[in-house]
């Protein structure tokens, strides 16, 4: 095997510190066990000391996951250091991440200390975290906008403390791809210990250049570890995206020579859970992953498609998970045909009750829809496996009147802790009146901060999928509904919001 690069995933940690994109532990749980059969190298599960919130989902992935690291965010302190590694205790592999700023900037606005204290504080936090875990990861906070001498100083000394990976951020997106791979040369070069350590990329992507960064970082820098997102989710402009630097690595193995463990053809179920779970919407001509990514619109291009596929496509849309047989399955389809399609799709249920429980919901859908896709199905398991104990309201039935000249009018029955409502509103169109009768039953004060309706499979046929995020003393969540009328799909989501937003769960997302 030539040379691999390492893939550490942070879609639950820097990911999830993007405004909206908070997700609970059964979510988080989720997309970690996509991760696991992505086959990602480590998994960033959170910021342990950030929340209890967070330290139970560190704690519950490192649990569940067998074959990724599992790795928490910690400043630089022996408190956030320990509550990381308690943590982290029942994993098989675990690596503590720790980190301190470093430029001048930071030290001095933010951290208000003087670089000797940050070179001390780095050099004790790395020592103690290496007292517990023998896999040490050190992150130089702000380091590309850092003073190399100074940098290379605190390097060398956490290298000699144990420090295993040596991560180098570009934290707020300012680098370009030659002088950031020309930076962390430099930096492997000065420092003599360099080579006892794996080197990162961890970029974020203000000028749209962060897998641009990343690879250079790897091609012209020698890092061997690249930190990235599912759909470059991400505070601001987002974090490197996962599945545009691997399949780059992959694609482009020519010029990089070098190894990746993914298993590529998990990629889209992972893009759309992440999608789903945050209702962050990935845009149609997103590379790998949008809509668009694999369609040849103009005639000349579908004309040379057809006759080899390799005249305008460089990767095989199979190899990161796209199927070809878009119509799956009908209401005659049986419980295996389901089974195996579920197998396909790359989605793995814990439990037969899981199985039956999604098998009953895909006979509704079939009842209301002749033709299921695809995305159906993915948008049917989409919360398969998420508890429901703490759920408060469930959705029930719905009729809602909305006419050229009439004023658009809802009813809802839905239950409250068991009980059934029933209750009716008006508003400036159906969805309004629908959502507008739950809240005056509810009377939550919430703010709607973003509602969205996508069409699941791209057709009018297609079943709605709504995302509604809502906001609440300081929480921030999102609720996902879908059906094939989105009228009905708004109210789940609004329903799904609401429940989340009882939840005592704590949900403040970590702060980087
Ligand atoms: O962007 C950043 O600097 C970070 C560090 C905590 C690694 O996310
Ligand atoms: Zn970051």
């Amino acid at each position: 095997m030539a040379d691999k690069v390492i893939i550490f995933d942070t879609t639950l940690r820097d990911g999830e510190q993007s405004p909206g994109a908070s997700m609970n532990k059964d979510e988080k749980l989720r997309i970690a066990r996509q991760l696991e059969r992505l086959k990602v190298d480590v998994i960033e599960a959170g910021f342990a000391a950030s929340s209890n919130g967070d330290f139970e989902a560190v704690q519950t992935i490192a649990n569940a996951i067998k074959d990724s690291t599992i790795c928490s965010l910690s400043r630089a302190n022996d408190k956030d250091i320990s509550r990381a590694a308690e943590a982290l205790k029942g994993a098989n592999s675990a690596r503590i991440h720790t980190f301190i700023a470093t430029s001048a900037l930071h030290m001095e606005k933010k951290l208000r200390m003087t670089p000797d204290e940050v070179f001390e504080q780095a050099k004790l936090a790395v020592r103690f975290a290496r007292n517990l875990v023998a896999d040490v990861e050190f992150s130089p906070e702000d380091g590309y906008r850092s003073d190399p001498d100074f940098l290379c100083r605190v390097i060398e000394a956490v290298i000699a403390e144990g420090a295993t990976t040596i991560n180098v951020p570009d934290t707020v997106g300012y680098a370009v791809p030659e002088l950031y791979g020309n930076f962390i040369r430099n930096l492997r070069e000065r420092i003599p210990n360099s080579d006892m350590a794996i080197w990162s990329v961890h970029c974020h992507n203000d000028l749209g250049m962060a897998v641009a960064n990343s690879l250079a970082g790897v091609k012209i820098g020698g890092a061997r570890q690249v930190e990235c997102t599912i759909n470059g989710l991400g505070e601001r402009a987002g974090n490197c995206s996962l599945e545009e630097v691997v399949m780059a690595l992959k694609t482009r193995r020519d010029y990089f020579g070098l190894d990746l463990g993914i298993d590529t053809k998990h990629i889209l179920a992972a893009s759309r859970m992440v999608s789903q779970t945050t209702g962050f919407v990935v845009q149609p001509n997103k590379a790998v992953v949008g809509a668009n990514a694999f369609a040849h619109a103009s005639g000349i291009h579908q004309d040379g498609v057809l006759k080899a596929r390799d005249t305008y496509e460089i990767m095989r849309a199979e190899d990161v998970g796209w199927t070809t047989n878009k119509i799956i399955l009908g209401k005659l389809s049986g419980r295996n045909a389901f089974k195996q399609r579920l197998q396909e799709l790359g989605v793995q249920m814990e439990s037969e009750a899981d199985i039956n429980s999604a098998f009953t919901r895909f006979k509704e859908l079939a009842d209301l829809k002749s033709e299921i896709f695809d995305e159906d199905i993915l948008a049917l398991v989409s919360d398969e496996g998420v508890t429901h104990e703490q759920e408060q309201y469930r959705f029930v039935s719905l009729s809602q009147r909305s006419e050229t000249g009439k004023h658009p009018y809802a009813s809802i029955v839905f239950t409250d802790n068991g009980e059934e409502v029933k209750i009716s509103s008006d508003g400036n169109g159906p969805v309004d009146a629908s959502l507008k009768a739950i809240e005056a039953h509810v009377n939550s004060g919430a703010e709607m901060v973003l509602y969205s309706v996508n069409a699941i499979s791209g057709s009018t046929e297609s079943q709605g999928e709504v995302t509604v995020r809502l906001q609440n003393s300081g929480r921030v969540v999102n609720g996902i509904g879908a059906d094939p009328d989105i009228i009905v799909a708004s109210a789940k989501a609004y329903l799904s919001a609401l429940n989340k937003l009882q939840s005592k769960a704590d949900r403040v997302a970590a702060q980087g």
